[in-house]
């Protein structure tokens, strides 16, 4: 088998608090291919935004990396030094956020800003740029996009501001894209015409796609690997089918018991939709042993003694599960 396009190996990541390093993120590992799109997906803090800021070297004290390596075209970006990090962002990896008017410059007309990409990474003069820009604009679906790109962030939705954020992102062809829930802050409608969108673009142009969401029915529908994270934890890694067909780690099993549709059907047809019970754990107060463990209704003895090692499954994937182990 070829190289993977990502390789993301025992990545920790440290919380830093007086001194005291709490792993916000442990021992997580999983591979992207090129054009691949993989979803990762858990409840809110459980690390998804804080290991994409790690492969784009974004993460900023107190956070940074601990452990692991993140290879990826021949660079180990847990390593590589900020001048090589600036050169690959953007032009070889980038990353959406969930609310673009805050990676926006708001005092830029649009148009300008995804010209700046062109000028930066691939040499392009302002005027051949600017003209490039329209062009992104207009690959983008924005209506318009000479008339658009004239126009300041604030002057726009923000569905239009996804599409910019979109634009720059793409415009210097990355193999790989970061989106970090790119869709929550918008409407319903919205929503899946940005899907649609980026998963258009990113099967045109051969770009993978790390799809991040606390939203498992839209990872499985974007992506054909999940990587299920609980408490900086990759608890389960598989082909999106699998994990809906015969979810192996108790915490994907209750996420899929909570969705609208699949839930009730799971419940033969119940509507009420069922929550896991208690509380994510924060990073300085993570359990012993398997940090679901206390909310876990699988529970054994070893559980709240000792951590779980990943375990491949028979039909493919990991889990780290002492019920598989
Ligand atoms: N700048 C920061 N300072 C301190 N703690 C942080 C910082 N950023 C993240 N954390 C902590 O690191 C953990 C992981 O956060 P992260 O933002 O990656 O979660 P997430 O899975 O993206 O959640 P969400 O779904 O809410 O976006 C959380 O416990 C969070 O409180
Ligand atoms: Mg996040």
């Amino acid at each position: 088998m070829s190289e993977p396009l990502l390789a993301v190996e025992n990545l920790r990541i440290d919380l830093t608090i007086g001194g005291v390093h709490h792993a916000a993120v442990k021992d997580v590992s999983f591979t992207i291919g090129r054009g691949e799109t993989f979803g990762l997906v858990g409840e809110s803090g459980c690390g998804k935004s804080v290991t994409a800021l790690a492969l784009i070297g974004l993460l900023r004290p107190p956070l940074s990396v601990g452990a692991g390596a993140i290879r990826f075209k021949g660079h180990d970006l847990a390593q590589i030094g900020a001048d090589d990090m600036r050169r690959l962002r953007g032009a070889s990896v980038s990353m959406i956020f969930q609310e673009p008017m805050t990676a926006l410059n708001p005092l830029s007309p649009v148009g300008r800003q995804i010209a700046e990409m062109f000028v930066l990474h691939k040499g392009a003069t302002w005027v051949e740029a600017e003209k490039r820009a329209v062009e992104a604009l207009a690959s983008v679906r924005v209506p318009a996009p000479d008339r658009r790109a004239k126009d300041y962030p604030h002057q726009l939705s923000g569905g239009m501001r996804q599409r910019v954020m979109i634009a720059i992102a793409l415009a210097c062809g990355p193999d790989l894209l970061l989106a970090d829930e790119p869709t929550t802050a918008l409407d319903v409608t919205v929503q899946a015409e940005i899907l649609e969108l980026i998963r258009d673009l990113s099967a045109a142009r051969g770009t993978a796609v790390l799809m991040i969401s606390h939203d498992l029915g839209l990872i499985a529908n974007m992506c054909a690997r999940v990587g299920v994270m609980y408490a900086g934890r990759l608890v389960e890694e598989r082909e999106a089918e699998d994990v809906f067909r015969d979810p192996a780690h108790p915490y994907t099993a209750g996420l899929i018991a909570s969705l609208p549709l699949l839930g009730a059907r799971a419940r033969h047809g119940r509507a009420r939709l069922q929550e896991i019970e208690g509380v994510v754990p924060s990073v300085t107060a993570f359990p012993a042993g398997c940090r679901f463990n206390p909310r876990c209704a699988e529970r054994l003895e070893r559980c709240a003694a000792d951590d779980p090692a990943e375990t491949a499954l028979a039909a493919g994937g990991r889990v780290r599960c002492w019920r598989h182990g």
